[in-house]
């Protein structure tokens, strides 16, 4: 989260994500003067995860922080990429009544996959 390039939002994010063999990977966001160009830390984690560790990557936890303190779950996009990496992921993110937790396919009921 200390390392978000978010100069547009002031919205600071920090995600760890935990694959099944153990190992832990961070993100930040990282914004872009063309808005749409903007990664969530969530999926700055994962594709961190992927280049570090190669295309087998799976996930069993993904948490998510903001610096404003305020409920912030992954958007539907990050969703989409948790579920490639981890259709049986925990998320944890803090909701309206604080820390939550909740399993992926909750948050995305129906994830898209190709195999
Ligand atoms: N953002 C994240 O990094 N993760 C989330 O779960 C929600 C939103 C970022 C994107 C953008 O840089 C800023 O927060 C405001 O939307």
């Amino acid at each position: 989260m200390k390392n978000a390039y978010a100069p547009y939002s002031k919205f600071r994010v920090g995600s760890a994500v935990l694959t099944t063999t153990g190992k832990v990977f961070v993100g930040c966001n990282v914004e872009n003067a063309s808005y749409g160009m903007t990664n969530c830390a969530e999926r700055t984690a994962i594709f961190s995860a992927v280049a570090q560790l190669g295309p087998k990557l799976e996930l069993s936890a993904v948490a998510v922080v903001n610096d404003h303190g305020v409920p912030c779950s992954p958007c539907g996009a990050c969703r989409q990429v948790i579920y490639e990496f981890g259709p049986d992921a925990t998320i944890f993110f803090q909701g309206a009544k604080g820390e939550q937790q909740a399993h992926i396919t909750q948050l995305l009921p129906e994830g898209f996959r190709l195999k």
